[in-house]
This record gives C-alpha cells, sequence and structure tokens, in this order.
C-alpha cells in the first residue's frame, strides 16, 4: 500500500493484497504521547540497519527498504465501529468553532470529577482480581498503539494529512473522514504478541543474521529463547528476599551500563542503561506490566522446552521457534477470550457474538483497529488502577516498605530509574521488587486490597498527576496538566477523534440507553452540570457508568461488553493463525503443553505455573531438568 493510497477514504480498487502485510511488525520502542516511527523516505536518511536508536525491531529494515521503494506502509489501520454514526452529526458532541470551547471545558469539568478521593475505601474494590488490570494494559500494547499522541507517520508529500495532537492550539476536531485516512496504528491488530516477539529472530544462517534490533530480545547461547534480565539473589539489607529467593530470571532484558557506554550515535537515539530490549517499550511503563511481560517470556521458554520434549518431529532451531510461538499464541489467545473476557464482559455477551456469524465490523481495509475500543471501550481498564498494591513480602501491609504505591511502581521501570534504595538509577531490578503472583491472581481472594478498583467513573488520584507524562517544559502549563490528567486525557482524546456518544452507540446496538438518572446516580454535581452542557455523553464516560449500574462495577454493561467482543472477535477471526482458525476451527487447551501430570492450561494462574513465575499447588515452582521452567538458557 502506497502513502497515496492511505489518503483515500473509498478502498481503492482493485484492493491492495492486504493479506502481505507481515504479521509481527512492528515500529520502534515507543511510549504514550511519543511518536510512532518516522519512517523516512529519504535514501540519505538515518538506515535503521546502523542507527543505534533503541530497539528499532529487526523489522525496521525491511520497513526502511519498502519505505524507500514506496511499497509499503508499516503501519495498519484505524476505522469506526459503527459507520452508520460517522457522518451523523448528530451522534457526536457538537464541533463547531463555536462550540469547541464550550465543549472542553464541559470535558475537563467530567474528568475532574472523576478522580476518586485519595485514601483507600474497600466499597470501590470490585471482585476481580488486580492481574486483569495489567493482563488488560498488556493486551492493550499488543494491538493497538497510536490513539494517544502526535501521529508522525504521515506524509505530506504524498497527500497524507499529518494529524496534530490535542494539544495543539486551536483545538480542532479531526474530521472522520480524516481519521480514518490519515490516523495509523502502530500495531498490527492481531493477538500475536509483537510486542514480546517483534519479528522474531533472525537466527545463524537465515539472511540478515546478526543486523537486526529484535535479536537484541533473544537468548545468546540458545537464540529461539527470548532473554532474561537477572535480580541480585542476595537481600538487600532491611528487605526479605521475593520467592523463590533463588531464581534470578524475574526482570526483563535490559541495557547494562556497559553496554550503553560502548554505543555511538545521536544521544537522543541512545538507549540508556536501564531500557528494556523488548520490542515495545510500554510495557515497562510501570513494574506490573514489565512483570507480566516477564512470566509471556519465560512462558515461551518453557514451552521451547515442552516442545523440544514432547514433539521431537519439529527438528532443528527455526523449527522448534516456529511451533513453540504458534503454541504461545493460541494459548494466550485461548485464554483472552475464556479468562479475561469471560470474566470482565456481562454473561452471554460473549458467546452471542463469537457464536453469532455476523460482525459488526467490516472496515474497507481488513487489517483495522475500531477507534470505538482503542479510544473508549478499553480504555475502561483506566479505572481498574488502584493507588496501592499489596505487591510482595516487601511491599504490603506490615511489609519492610508498605503497600506499594501506584508512583512506585512506575520508579521501579527503566523510565523511572528503577531506583534502588539508595536512590541510584540502576541497570536491574533490585532485589526486594519481583512481583508476587499470588496476591494478584487468585478469584475469591479475601483480601479486598488485592482486587482491582471498580470498573466505575472514578480513576485513582495518581492517574491525575501522571508523572512520566506532560513534561515538556515547550508546553502551555494548561496544556501539560491535561496530559498529566488521565481521564481529562482521554475525553479530550474522544472528543478530537469524533467518537460516537454513549446513547447513539447504545441504540445502534439496540440497547436501552441509560438515562440521565442512571448517568448522573452517585455522581458529584459536576457530573450532571458537565453532560448537560454537552447534551449527551462521552463514550468512555458511557461504558464506565454502564459497568457500575449492570455489573456493580465487576465487569461491563451490554454496550462495553459488545464493543471488546466485536473487536476481540474481529481480531482473532481476521487473523488467519489464531487459534479460532487451528484444528479445523476446534483448537482448545487439549491440543496444546500440558503440565508433567497431563493436565491442561484452561486460566492464566495455570500458565503462570507452567512458566515457572507462580507456584504449584504444592507450593513449589515448576521446575525442568531441574532448573526453574522459563530460564533463558544464558
Ligand atoms: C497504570 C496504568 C495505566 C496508565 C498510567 C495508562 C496511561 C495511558 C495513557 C497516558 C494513554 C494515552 C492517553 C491519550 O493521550 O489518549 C493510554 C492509552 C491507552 N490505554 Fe492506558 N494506562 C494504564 C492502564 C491501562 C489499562 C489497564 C488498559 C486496559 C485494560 C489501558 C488501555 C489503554 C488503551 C486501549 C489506550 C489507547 C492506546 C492506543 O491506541 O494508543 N490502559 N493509557
Amino acid at each position: 500500500m502506497t502513502a497515496q493510497e492511505t489518503t483515500e477514504n473509498a478502498a481503492p480498487s482493485p484492493a491492495p493484497d492486504l493479506s502481505a502485510t507481515p504479521v509481527g511488525r512492528t515500529v520502534r520502542s515507543v511510549a504514550h504521547g511519543r511518536a510512532v516511527v518516522p519512517v523516512t523516505r529519504d535514501p540519505d536518511g538515518v538506515d535503521p540497519r546502523v542507527s543505534a536508536a533503541p530497539l528499532l525491531p529487526g523489522t525496521a529494515r525491511a520497513v526502511y527498504d519498502d519505505v524507500c521503494a514506496g511499497t509499503f506502509d508499516a503501519t495498519t489501520r484505524f476505522d469506526y465501529l459503527f459507520p452508520g454514526l460517522r457522518d451523523d452529526p448528530a451522534a457526536h458532541l457538537p464541533s463547531g468553532e463555536a462550540d469547541v470551547p464550550r465543549v472542553l471545558a464541559a470535558l475537563n469539568k467530567l474528568g475532574e470529577a472523576m478522580v476518586e478521593p485519595a485514601g483507600p475505601d474497600p466499597a470501590r474494590d470490585s471482585t476481580v482480581p488486580a492481574v486483569y488490570t495489567y493482563w488488560g494494559q498488556f493486551i492493550d500494547h499488543d494491538i493497538t498503539l497510536n490513539t494517544n499522541g502526535r501521529d508522525t507517520t504521515g506524509d505530506p508529500a504524498s497527500g497524507d494529512l499529518v494529524l496534530g495532537d490535542i494539544v495543539d492550539e486551536p483545538f480542532r476536531v479531526v474530521p472522520p473522514d480524516t481519521v480514518v485516512a490519515s490516523l495509523h496504528n502502530g500495531r498490527h491488530p492481531a493477538l500475536n504478541l509483537d510486542s514480546v516477539y517483534g519479528s522474531g529472530p533472525v537466527l545463524p544462517g537465515e539472511p540478515g543474521h546478526g543486523t537486526t534490533r529484535s535479536e537484541a530480545s533473544y537468548a545468546t547461547s540458545d537464540p529461539i529463547k527470548l532473554a532474561l534480565g537477572r535480580v541480585a539473589t542476595t537481600p538487600i539489607p532491611g528487605f526479605a528476599l521475593v520467592e523463590p529467593g533463588a531464581d534470578p530470571q524475574r526482570d526483563l532484558p535490559r541495557f547494562s551500563a556497559a553496554q550503553v557506554a560502548g554505543l555511538v550515535g545521536a544521544p537522543e537515539e541512545l538507549p540508556k542503561a536501564g531500557d528494556p530490549k523488548i520490542p515495545d517499550a510500554r510495557n515497562d511503563e510501570n513494574l506490573v506490566v514489565g512483570q507480566f511481560q516477564v512470566g509471556m517470556i519465560r512462558f515461551h521458554n518453557a514451552v521451547v522446552d515442552w516442545v523440544r520434549h514432547h514433539e521431537p518431529e519439529h527438528v532443528g532451531d527455526r523449527a522448534v521457534f516456529d511451533r513453540a510461538r504458534q503454541l504461545v499464541r493460541h494459548h494466550y489467545q485461548w485464554l483472552v477470550v475464556n479468562d479475561y473476557l469471560r470474566t470482565l464482559t456481562a454473561p452471554g455477551v460473549l458467546d452471542q457474538v463469537l457464536l453469532g456469524d455476523r460482525l459488526l465490523f467490516a472496515p474497507p481495509f481488513p487489517i483495522a483497529m475500531p477507534l470505538e475500543f482503542a479510544t473508549a471501550g478499553f480504555r475502561f481498564g483506566h479505572s481498574m488502577v488502584r493507588g496501592a498494591y499489596d505487591f510482595n513480602v516487601n511491599f504490603t501491609g506490615g511489609g519492610a516498605g508498605g503497600v506499594a504505591t501506584l508512583v512506585q511502581l512506575f520508579q521501579f521501570t527503566g523510565g523511572g530509574g528503577l531506583g534502588a534504595p539508595d536512590g541510584a538509577r540502576g541497570d536491574v531490578l533490585p532485589s526486594n521488587w519481583p512481583i508476587e503472583w499470588p496476591r494478584f491472581v487468585r478469584k475469591g481472594d479475601l483480601l479486598t486490597v488485592r482486587a482491582a478498583r471498580k470498573i466505575d467513573p472514578f480513576l485513582a488520584a495518581s492517574l491525575a498527576d501522571l508523572r512520566n507524562e506532560g513534561n515538556d517544559p515547550g508546553l502551555a502549563d494548561g496544556v501539560r496538566a491535561m496530559l498529566k490528567h488521565l481521564a481529562r486525557r482521554n475525553l479530550v482524546r474522544g472528543y478530537w477523534l469524533s467518537l460516537p456518544t454513549g446513547e447513539k452507540v447504545a441504540e445502534a446496538l439496540g440497547v436501552a440507553p441509560l438515562t440521565t438518572a442512571q448517568l448522573t446516580a452517585n455522581a458529584a454535581p459536576e457530573v450532571g452540570e458537565a453532560l448537560a452542557e454537552l447534551g449527551a455523553t462521552p463514550l468512555w464516560y458511557y461504558v464506565l457508568k454502564e459497568a457500575e449500574a449492570q455489573g456493580n462495577g465487576n465487569f461491563l454493561g451490554e454496550v462495553g461488553s459488545r464493543i471488546l467482543a466485536e473487536t476481540f472477535v474481529y481480531l482473532l477471526r481476521q487473523d488467519e493463525g489464531s487459534y479460532l482458525h487451528a484444528e479445523g476451527g476446534a483448537w482448545s487447551p487439549a491440543a496444546g503443553v500440558r503440565f508433567d501430570d497431563g493436565r491442561m492450561l484452561t486460566t492464566l494462574v495455570d500458565l503462570q505455573r507452567f512458566a515457572g513465575v507462580l507456584p504449584l499447588p504444592d507450593g513449589s515452582f515448576r521446575q525442568v531438568e531441574g532448573e526453574p521452567a522459563g530460564h533463558d538458557g544464558d
């Protein structure tokens, strides 16, 4: 697909061969608000093969060649889930020049009213274990990127519009056709774990071996395993070692100070000590999602060992890797449907969609991501974030460090400096910080402090002052404050991208919209005032309020559940490599890896046990040939 084609709203005729879009192409190390790959058309520009920029995956080389040849757009598309609402002014918040200031003021007022009061309030704890929050964030990072900041992928030379950002003055709502034509998703929208695998390893003897950055994510001595970082196996004075204390492979792989010292290049392009060697740096944004990725890396490594032992018909590293990655993807996808979605959507909705033969989403470019999902529906997870966590033996009520605050969980990342207790910027996670998953995963845990916060229109107070966001001194104070305030930012983002309102989406689904009384129940007066000023309800707020009203904050309501179910089932049907297409459509964990006693993996808990990061029912951690399961072999 050429950049010129991306400017056209209708599908070009004849349709481009989108099946040629390689699965697993990722762009570059990214963070919220950071631009997606500004690929150059200038053949004299920086060649990703030699650039020292952090973790441009190996795909970048192919992308670079494609872009120079004008043959390939590395990014994918967004489109609207409800095309019938797209061009209907009555389905949107008013966007005329005269309307914009008052709509923005009302959105900001609504966002301010969405901050939960500081301090614990067990009434706002859900019955959902806390891991589901960060599993959601991990899923998000696998499939969508770029509704969150300035899109620099546009190529004005070929007519593609550069959209700007919500921080630009004057603010203007982007018309839907422009959004569809010019906003680019930095992820392949498939549950293919490109955030873990990048473009895969390039093995000795294969073309390009030794030249791609994707290889940084893989182990050295066994290059079909994914690399892990090492934490110390000695305690920090005053803190306990986190079980199993003798297992060091419990951090993301990271650039060491010594590695960084040897690199040459533009300072802003060079990685810093402690930066993660993973394809999507957002998975080092906070310590819980980072530790979740560690679990997925170890799961892959454990599956490699399983394939070697149980499926000797796969001969050679390439065959074993491909088979292991396929099994990992199938298990993960099956669990997203049968554990994650079944936990968080309203009973019955998922099966209606799974068993039905028609889906709502039918974009002209089939490899696309629905905007109503990325910009509203799937941001429901923001309300599940806690201000403090019972994290491990050290960071718990009465532990040496007390409960772990959300701010700490952002500090103990590459971006946060991985600060050791002495305050030094480190390049590896201190040994008092690995997660203890039993505190995050047990359904029915009586300690509500271990649960996610309810899915409702309230966000943890620290999400109104995001530590790592809005720090650009070049921006006006008011703009920086908005970027630091997640609720305001989400609402303004939805407005900017011309999302339909909650009421209209409900109608389009044949669901009775929530009434004003329902939308304002238990809310501060400012909520009612803001909604009255807007004349309709922003979709993100609607989905959260609906979950409170219909799911008691423990699962999504009808509209939110449909948006998730329609999106995930579409992504899985669209991806020919997904489990829905395997074994003649009958793939289940019965066709996957097994525990030594023959048990299948039917929950996330099973996956983590298999990976050696969560204890087995007898309290031990799974071993493979005397080694902890999931190790990288280096
Ligand atoms: C501590 C936790 C989290 C923080 C601080 C955080 C922060 C952010 C920020 C700053 C953005 C960009 C906002 C914008 O300008 O539009 C964003 C986007 C997003 N977040 Fe979160 N988030 C967190 C957890 C989650 C969770 C748990 C989920 C889902 C279950 C989620 C789903 C999303 C989605 C779908 C996007 C849009 C991504 C894209 O298309 O680029 N986030 N988040």
